[in-house]
């Protein structure tokens, strides 16, 4: 590896030899992380947010599974340009047909069809023997053809499948017409050598190979997802499929930032590249953490807040001599800002937009006048903001959904061992309510039950979480929560450096987001 002195650290960066696809399923795949389902603007956000970035291929839902997921496909296909769309479809005629009614408007389609084929998933799950499997897959790859040219076919359980039938099944559906054959490691069971070998063997053996792109789908139960799809990459294969901070069932899939880092950073080795931005990854992430409210753990590779924090004291001595000596990645180039400690009091509303905009998002003009009125407050109870600060005020406006109630104050008393009194204070459509109560365990759940006698709302509380979104004694809180209503998950969000009036808009803001269902319905 060549280490410069310059914004980026290996010399051959700009000169990857080979192209790797980008296949993102955090809409997909991602999607079926627990708690993380999305709505269709938040989908469709997220979708804009993956062209931006440079994502090759969006699966953007399996149409068929639901008319939410039917309607979130259709309408990305028709609106987001820039990205080919995929849609997934069991091998059956009606996945398939649903699948492109749902992509048909698309720039460019393509349609992703997959049948297991390892025996344990035909002895037990499908009930047909090799030969059927090899039938089923072709006459689904050939119905799907016939609708659009970027068919993609995956043998489930691939690497759990015998090698001969694996290269068998490879061989059929790209003869059928796929034209590219992704190799899913659905229980995450494969290890990186293991995963090598499968991509030889088919390069190897089946004769038609280079008729289509060989793709790598892995998860994580093992914790190799990321490690498999660079041994895959290695090995041959030319498409990773990953999702945004790795989501996904189970332990979750292969992380796109991750994988897309490793091929940029160690370019020197892989010689190959992919056509994502990567300043874009820190942003997308805290967008995807956000609407799933599916939080990025501190310590994650590249976009945890750790990420680039030296705390030894040799580390901040050889960093201070030179980057390089610890340091593989420049933070900019993951889409971190140059400098953390930023703006306080006397900073203006021309030195904020400059902030904002570098640190990735695009803000209107009103956007940015609601943000100084923010900022202002907050400069007043804070003497140091930092860009987690803005990017906390920033993601909260433009989460924000129409509310009809907002907290216009609360009090509360308690104290151990005693039953706490509150007393909260509502605002709907320009008139203010008082409901006064003397409930709960303590100030957060006190509050909580007077949100729902205010709002007429009585809901489960399946998560409640607050976080500092800074350091410091004067942080804000972050609270999260995912409330139940009538079978649905809801999620609330806020920040305020009182994290029980964080709380109580959170749990609000939650409360709004029924509201605003119910109204619909
Ligand atoms: O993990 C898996 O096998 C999948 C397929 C549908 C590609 O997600
Ligand atoms: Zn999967």
């Amino acid at each position: 590896m060549h280490i410069q002195d310059t914004n980026t650290v290996t010399a051959s960066i700009q000169s990857p030899s080979r192209h790797i696809v980008i296949f993102d399923t955090t809409l997909r795949d991602g999607e079926q992380s627990p708690g993380a389902s999305m709505n269709l603007a938040e989908k469709m956000e997220i979708a804009e947010a993956l062209v931006a970035m440079g994502v090759d291929v969006i699966e953007a839902g399996f149409p068929i599974a639901s008319p939410g997921d039917f309607e979130a496909v259709r309408e990305i296909a028709r609106s987001v340009k820039g990205s080919t769309i995929c849609g997934l479809a069991r091998c059956r005629d009606a996945d398939i047909d649903r699948a492109w009614e749902a992509l048909k408007h698309a720039q460019r389609a393509r349609i992703h069809v997959f049948l297991a084929t390892s025996p344990i998933h035909r002895e037990h799950k499908l009930k047909m023997s090799q030969d059927e499997v090899v039938e089923h897959a072709v006459a689904c790859v050939k119905r799907a053809r016939n609708y659009c040219p970027d068919i993609e076919y995956s043998p489930e359980d691939a690497t759990r499948t015998e090698p001969d039938f694996l290269c068998r099944v490879v061989e059929a559906t790209i003869a059928a017409g796929a034209t590219t054959v992704n190799i899913p490691d659905t229980v995450g069971y494969a290890t990186p050598s293991h995963m090598g070998e499968i991509i030889r063997t088919l390069r190897n053996r089946v004769p038609n190979i280079d008729k289509a792109v060989i793709s790598i789908h892995c998860h994580n139960d093992l914790g190799m997802a990321v490690a498999n799809s660079l041994t895959a990459v290695e090995a041959g294969a030319g498409q990773v499929e990953c999702t945004i901070n790795g989501l996904g069932e189970r332990a979750g899939n292969c992380s796109l930032e991750e994988v897309v880092m490793a091929l940029r950073t160690r370019n020197d080795y892989y010689h190959a590249g992919t056509r994502v931005q990567t300043q874009r990854l820190v942003p997308t992430s805290r967008l995807v953490s956000n609407i799933t409210g599916i939080q990025v753990q501190r310590n994650k590779a590249i976009v945890g807040q750790n990420a680039f924090a030296h705390e030894a004291g040799i580390h901040q001595d050889g960093m201070l001599k030179h980057h390089t000596t610890y340091e593989i990645m420049r933070p900019v180039d993951v889409g971190f800002a140059i400098s953390d400690l930023v703006l306080g009091k006397h900073s203006g509303r021309a030195a904020l937009a400059d902030r904002a905009k570098a640190m990735g998002y695009t803000l209107t003009r009103e956007q940015v006048d609601t943000l100084f009125e923010q900022f202002k407050v907050l400069a007043d109870k804070k003497k140091e903001i930092y860009d987690a600060d803005i990017g906390a005020l920033i993601e909260q406006q433009i989460h924000a959904i129409s509310e009809k109630w907002t907290l216009e104050s609360y009090k509360v008393t308690c104290g151990t061992g005693q039953v706490p009194e509150v007393e909260l204070r509502l605002h709907r459509g320009g008139e203010s309510s008082t409901v006064t109560m003397h409930c709960g365990d303590g100030p957060i759940d006190a509050i909580f039950l007077a949100i729902e006698k205010a709002t007429g709302f009585t809901v489960v509380c399946k998560d409640f979480s607050v976080h500092s979104v800074t350091v410091g004694k004067d942080a804000q809180g972050e609270v999260l929560v995912q409330v139940e209503h009538d079978g649905q998950v809801y999620r609330g969000r806020a920040v305020s450096t009182d994290s029980v009036e964080a709380s109580a808009r959170a749990f609000l803001n939650a409360i709004n987001r029924i509201a605003a269902v119910s109204a619909v319905v």
